[in-house]
């Protein structure tokens, strides 16, 4: 019996979080040395139409029919009968494992999402472009979050770095190449905090302070449109002072952390060419720009400074490694 594979990476913020809830561009790029994988095979011996999961790390062990109604697998499935006007699907056992930390801004639901909407876009004999899959799991993303921006299911899809922008017509997304690839270290506080908390906040401040804040936010538009023209021109290794100055902004609308600093200056000092926070703030990950062969002892430097997990990844863009 055949089986029918798919995967897709995760994903982080490279700059530009918050002040893109204010049309200021962001970078967001692949975390490819973590990936959700799914397998499809068919059940010959199974009722028709019973898909059954199996998600060992999330407990899942049953029929795909029975989970909640809102559950983003069941949107996966209506969306694929919808979408190639089928009835149903033919029995099938779908494995799902995924190596991305879960509610840690590293897009595992979307990578999730879009690794289901391949493998069993193929199991049906259907051929799943880039672009449907990441419209699709968009689709997915709404359910779940109601507004998101788009970002995750871009990123995780094209397994590409994306500059992403909101607009009031609607999200503007390109996805563009890494010209030499370059080497990120990921370190997590292990401090859980919503971001909605950290954006309510920031919006509060805005509020009180709107040119204070507009500047802040102004100042990380332009260190994005300077950090995108170095990744696509060859020098990625200039992009650490980028982050640091990107930190000292984050820091000013007070979304960093005790913690977030305490790993961002640990990793300064054990030799990172930059560093800053990641994502919403205030807890959850850091970055850091790294040569690739200091890796290795950076990230034990990192786990000694308090950091509860590590990430080595190699940002290269598609066919560049
Ligand atoms: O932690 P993540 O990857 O969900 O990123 C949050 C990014 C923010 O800019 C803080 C919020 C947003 O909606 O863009």
């Amino acid at each position: 019996m055949p089986a029918f594979t798919a995967t897709a990476p995760g994903k982080i913020i490279l700059f530009g979080e918050h002040a893109v809830v204010y049309g200021r561009p962001a970078i967001a790029v692949p975390v490819n040395q973590v990936s959700a994988r799914v397998v499809v095979q068919a059940d010959p011996l199974a009722p028709p139409g019973r898909i059954w999961v199996r998600a060992p790390a999330v407990g899942l062990d049953g029929d795909l029919d029975a989970l909640p109604s809102g559950h983003p697998l069941r949107a996966v499935k209506t969306l694929l009968l919808e979408h190639w006007g089928l009835d149903d699907l033919p029995a099938c056992r779908l494995q799902i494992s995924s190596t991305i930390p879960v509610a840690a801004g590293l897009g595992s639901g979307a990578a999730v999402s879009v690794a289901c909407l391949r493998a069993l876009s193929a199991f049906l004999g259907r051929r799943l472009d880039d672009e449907l899959a990441s419209a699709l799991a968009y689709e997915v993303e709404k359910l779940l979050h109601g507004t998101p921006s788009g970002i995750d299911n871009t990123v995780v899809t094209y397994a590409a770095p994306v500059y992403f922008m909101r607009r009031p017509e609607g999200p503007h997304i390109e996805t563009f190449q890494v010209e030499r690839p370059f080497t990120l270290l990921i370190g997590d506080t292990g401090v859980s905090s919503p971001t909605s908390v950290a954006v309510g906040d920031l919006r509060r401040s805005w509020q009180a302070e709107p040119e204070r804040y507009n500047a802040l936010f102004d100042a990380v538009g332009s260190l994005v449109e300077r950090a995108r023209a170095l990744i696509e021109s060859g020098q990625p290794e200039a992009l650490g002072p980028l982050m640091d100055e990107n930190h000292v902004l984050l820091q000013a609308m007070d979304v960093s952390s005790p913690e977030l600093d305490h790993l961002v200056a640990a990793a300064r000092s054990a030799g990172a060419l930059g560093a800053k926070l990641s994502g919403g703030g205030r807890g959850g990950n850091m970055i850091a720009l790294v040569r690739p062969e200091a890796a290795g002892a950076l990230a034990s430097a990192l786990r000694h400074a308090g950091a509860e997990h590590t990430i080595i990844t190699r940002v290269a863009g598609k066919g560049s490694g």
